[in-house]
């Protein structure tokens, strides 16, 4: 990305995004406009299908938006093509999913080192890196096992890593304890609530869980595709 230090990590634009055609569209994001600042994590609420989920693939670069625009520390997400968005993802954006999406035969230390192999990072500074990512969420002792031999609140702890593993500037969370019990839930959210800080990362996590809201530097709220007032 841009090599200069931009102190605005997101910039989205008067974005709307459509699915379907003309008679039977839905409007999911009609004029949606934000900033994120570097290093905060900022909260994103709102009812199922006000666009959450939308937005946060439209700023991670796995959707385009129908208009406006997305600026990524200081990169124009419309400037990039294809190879140029598969880039962006891999090395600087890391994802976490309601759902976890970890690999069920390779072990949480296999786990967080995929997206490492992906950007061919030389093994021994791979392995280093696994073994502080898992030891950050607190499952230095549970590398060898697979995500089938995890809790929930772990196999997100591992993603959580997985996430973290090139250093992305931006990370992105769509309901990530959407899966846990309240109590998982808040000590995940702890979690990424620390690795924010710890990592330098800036993050944008949508959620309905009132312990982020409360850790969150700011909180946005989606209705019907637009961003509304607290
Ligand atoms: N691929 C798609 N095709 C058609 N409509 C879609 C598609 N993806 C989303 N939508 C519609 O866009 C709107 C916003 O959906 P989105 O998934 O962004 O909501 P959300 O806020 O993430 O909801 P949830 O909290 O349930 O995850 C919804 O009305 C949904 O039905
Ligand atoms: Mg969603």
């Amino acid at each position: 990305m841009s090599q200069v230090v931009t102190e605005t990590m997101v910039r989205v634009e008067d974005v709307h995004k459509s699915y379907g055609t003309r008679a039977a569209a839905v409007h999911a994001l009609r004029g949606v406009s934000f900033e994120v600042p570097r290093g905060e994590l900022v909260a994103l609420e709102g009812r199922s299908g006000s666009g959450k989920t939308t937005l946060l693939n439209i700023v991670g670069g796995l959707d385009t938006p129908d208009r406006g625009r997305v600026v990524l520390d200081g990169r124009d997400l419309a400037e990039l093509d294809e190879n140029g968005l598969l880039a962006l993802r891999r090395d600087h954006v890391g994802f976490v999913f309601q759902s976890f999406g970890l690999i069920p035969i390779l072990t949480a230390a296999e786990n967080v080192g995929v997206p490492l192999r992906l950007r061919r990072a030389d093994p021994r500074e791979r392995e280093e890196r696994v073994e502080l990512l898992l030891s950050l969420v607190g499952l230095a002792d549970h590398a060898a096992q697979r995500p089938g031999e995890l809790s929930g609140g772990q196999q997100q702890r591992v993603a959580i890593a997985r996430a973290l593993a090139n250093s992305p500037s931006l990370l992105i969370a769509d309901e990530p304890t959407g899966q846990l019990d309240a109590e998982t839930g808040h000590a995940v959210m702890e979690l990424l609530r620390a690795v924010v800080r710890s990592e330098g990362v800036t993050a944008l996590v949508a959620t309905h869980d009132a312990t982020l809201l409360d850790l969150a530097d700011r909180v946005l709220e989606l209705s019907d595709g637009v961003i509304v007032e607290r």
